[in-house]
């Protein structure tokens, strides 16, 4: 290898791995508490943090519980929101918690983005308005632009504050110099527009744009692949690289595939058996569903039921 193209493969690699693992915090969503990050010792422990984040786990303990609270309603709305779909959010007991899905520049790593950081924002705003965080509001070194475009720094409204710390701590390996690659760009494009548009997320992944990398002036800006496209907004999701079709099970990829997923026979769309289980056809078994049903109302005060039996089609893919 030429000096000059083993460079090329090492800075490549340098990005590769660097935003590999820009969205590794996530990995706090699988702990049972943060509440025992009560010293700063904790944070040099926990799995999945840059340095930088780290630091800020030693200025922020009492918010940290929140930031694992946020991750984990993130991957919770991520796994509602895709329970119908091809790849359904699963997550990986490894780092990192998506497998490589949310390594490459793809749509569905652009929606992780987003609704981690919306998550962040969501559970430290609620943190802070129901009074569990004393000095919420008050960290000096958080600040960030407020949902208002104002910038905003030190002591200010919960909102602000949750905006501001999902900016500071989530967006922090971005942030760092030297992150101007395309894949930087598009995490913290998509991290920005999670914070903003929260639950409408969803349609903003069938909606994502896809973008390159382009020169302006002296700095780098995605925009749209297809010039006949407008241009997206602050609020839309952008991605740089087509997804796989996540058909079949990889699991160096993190992929399970979608054998034995339940699918819907008479649906035309992506949760009917025919796109769900991508042409290889589906089981159809009886199962026997037990419900409560001719329920009383007796004085007073209960609701008894009669529990009934009824038999349900359940498709499963092959
Ligand atoms: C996602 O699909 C896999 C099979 O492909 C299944 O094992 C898993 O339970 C599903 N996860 C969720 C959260 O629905
Ligand atoms: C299956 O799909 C059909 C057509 O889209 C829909 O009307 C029906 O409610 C779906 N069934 C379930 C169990 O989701």
């Amino acid at each position: 290898m030429s000096p000059r193209s083993c460079l090329r493969s090492l800075r490549l690699l340098v990005f590769a791995v660097f935003s590999a693992a820009a969205s590794n915090w996530l990995y706090l969503a699988k702990l049972s508490s943060v509440g025992s990050i009560s010293e700063e010792e904790t944070c040099e422990k926990l799995k999945g943090l840059i340095q930088r984040q780290v630091q800020m786990c030693k200025r922020n303990l009492e918010v940290m519980d929140s930031v694992r609270r946020g991750a984990q309603l993130a991957i919770e709305e991520c796994q509602y929101q895709f329970r119908n779909r091809r790849w359904n959010c699963s997550t990986l007991d490894s780092l990192p918690v998506f497998g490589k899905v949310v390594t490459q520049g793809t749509r569905e790593a652009a929606f992780v983005y987003a609704i981690s950081s919306a998550g962040v924002a969501f559970a430290v705003t609620r943190a802070c308005s129901s009074g569990e965080l004393e000095k919420c509001g008050c960290d000096r070194t958080v600040h960030g632009v407020s949902p208002q475009g104002f910038q905003w720094s030190g002591c200010s409204d919960n909102i602000a504050y949750g905006v501001a710390f999902s900016q500071s701590f989530v967006d922090v390996r971005e942030r760092s110099k030297g992150a101007s690659s395309s894949r930087a760009l598009m995490n913290l494009h998509n991290n920005e527009a999670g914070r903003k548009v929260g639950h409408a997320l969803k349609e903003k992944f069938d909606g994502a744009t896809e973008v390159e990398p382009r020169r302006v002036g002296s700095s780098r800006a995605l925009v749209p692949r297809n010039a006949q496209f407008k241009p997206h907004t602050d609020e839309d999701l952008v991605y740089l690289e087509p997804s796989p079709d996540f058909c079949e099970q990889d699991m160096r990829s993190g992929v399970l595939g979608t054998r034995g997923r339940t699918c819907n026979k008479t649906s035309k769309a992506i949760d009917g058996c025919e796109l769900l289980c991508c042409g290889r056809g589906f089981h159809t078994a009886l199962v026997e569903l037990a419900e409560r049903c001719s329920c009383k109302f007796h004085w007073c005060c209960f609701v008894k039921c009669r529990q009934c039996h009824r038999l349900v089609e359940l498709h499963t893919c092959r």
